[in-house]
């Protein structure tokens, strides 16, 4: 039987172990998971969702309190127009983040930066633009282009010196989407270096509706290495949600796939930047703690553990300090359902807001735990202590366990103290 260490991912002229880490926003796919990916030889994500927040937590830097200072809190209003990011700042966040990280990096894999698209920042253009061309000028080795994919993206730098060094990917969960995304950049002569194509387990927001259920991503993946077979297109296909052991991965290689992007198994390891307390439910759900909901005002579908702390909440919208879902006309539907509900219930001091979250607010304290369909299977791949609380596992552990198993065996590690009978 195969092993995921017996196929390479060949991206340009790079030979890589076929496992790459998912982003996973905000700050949770940490610097240090990523480097631990590329030191064994695969690829790790950075995110840059709310970068101003992660590199003032990081780096010490006061990005979130510049802005906020700028902009006096209206109450009851719609309308957040005039609470712009300042680009100058955005742009040297993200260097920022990109260059400290980039500067650890040992070993012979990559680190690329996860870019949502749906972070849409007041001024979706504009950001983004400054977004990508700073990771590139601060040395990141890709680009993955995720959550709202934005048709125009690749044009917003074409005229960037690293345009075609750079490895350029975007994530799809349809072959549609794709063959929009490769016609509308036809003239830049420019094809993706790769391309995940996310099915419906997956955590974070899908890009299914609430019928995600209905899909299959082995079914997605054939469609796509088809349609790339046909037209001759030589585009590195990684399948990601759910492939939760070395051999569902091998099996996506044997079908013709490049590589694999896994990131729910790494939410319980010591790397990740979720607080330890938060890893321990993420050890804990059951299957029926884990849903799909509506409330993410991106207007995507978003998994997560039920019992998280940020849903139902009706905190104070807070777009003056983060602001990152405002639309390119200053509008954010948390900020609507807040302003309804305190408008129904005017002599209540907290109002609760069921349809909607705060997503800035909420993912900035690790209050919404987003998480794969398979977040209940992650009690099987450690040990439990005596108290109860599960062992954290190193990203070492859990990046070689996909590379080397077989049989669909997850190996789980020495324990560290005493276990519980
Ligand atoms: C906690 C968590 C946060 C995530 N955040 C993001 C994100 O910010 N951007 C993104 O493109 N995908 C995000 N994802 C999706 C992953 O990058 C990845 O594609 C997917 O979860 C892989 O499936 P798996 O978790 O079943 O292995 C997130 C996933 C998890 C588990």
């Amino acid at each position: 039987m195969k092993r995921l260490d017996d196929f390479r991912m060949t991206l340009g002229r790079d030979q890589l172990v076929p496992i790459m880490i998912g982003g996973m926003g905000v700050d949770i796919s940490s610097s240090d998971l990523a480097l631990e990916a590329a030191r064994l030889g695969g690829v790790g994500h950075i995110s840059d969702a709310m970068i101003k927040t992660v590199t003032d937590r990081r780096y010490k830097t006061k990005y979130v309190k510049a802005k906020q200072a700028l902009y006096k809190y209206v109450p009851e209003t719609d309308d957040k127009s005039n609470v712009k990011f300042d680009l100058g700042h955005l742009a040297e966040a993200t260097r920022l983040h990109v260059e400290h990280t980039m500067r650890r990096k040992t070993g012979l894999g990559k680190i690329f930066i996860n870019c949502m698209e749906k972070l849409t920042m007041n001024a979706p253009k504009e950001t983004l633009k400054v977004r990508l061309a700073s990771a590139l000028d601060a040395g990141i080795d890709g680009i993955t282009l995720a959550a709202g994919l934005h048709l125009g993206s690749f044009a917003l730098i074409e005229d960037h010196p690293r345009f075609r060094d750079a490895k350029l990917g975007i994530i799809v969960s349809s072959l549609r989407a794709l063959q929009l995304f490769l016609k509308k950049n036809a003239r830049l002569n420019r094809l993706p270096d790769y391309v995940v194509v996310e099915g419906p387990l997956a955590g974070g927001h899908l890009g299914f509706g609430m019928d995600w259920a209905k899909y299959d991503l082995a079914t997605i993946v054939e469609e796509i290495l088809q349609y790339l077979r046909t037209e001759k297109l030589a585009i590195p296909v990684i399948p990601a949600g759910g492939i939760f052991t070395g051999s569902n991965a091998v099996r996506f290689m044997e079908q013709g796939a490049a590589g694999v992007q896994v990131a729910t198994r790494f939410t319980v390891t010591q790397e990740c930047g979720l607080p330890d307390d938060v890893k321990q439910d993420y050890f804990k759900a059951g299957e029926d703690d884990i849903e799909v909901n509506e409330i993410s005002p991106t207007g995507y579908p978003m998994r997560m553990i039920k019992s998280s702390p940020g849903i139902g909440d009706g905190i104070r919208p807070n777009c003056e300090a983060y602001g990152y879902l405002l639309d390119g006309h200053g509008r954010c539907a948390y900020v609507t359902a807040y302003n309804r509900e305190v408008a129904a219930h005017p002599d209540q001091k907290h109002v609760s807001v069921k349809d909607k979250t705060c997503l800035c607010t909420h993912m900035r304290n690790f209050a919404i735990w987003t998480c794969g369909q398979l977040t209940w299977r992650l009690k099987d791949t450690s040990v439990q202590h005596d108290d109860g609380s599960y062992q954290l596992l190193t990203a070492q552990h859990v990046f070689e366990d996909y590379q080397f198993s077989t049989d669909d065996r997850i190996k789980r590690p020495e324990p560290t103290l005493v276990l519980a009978e």
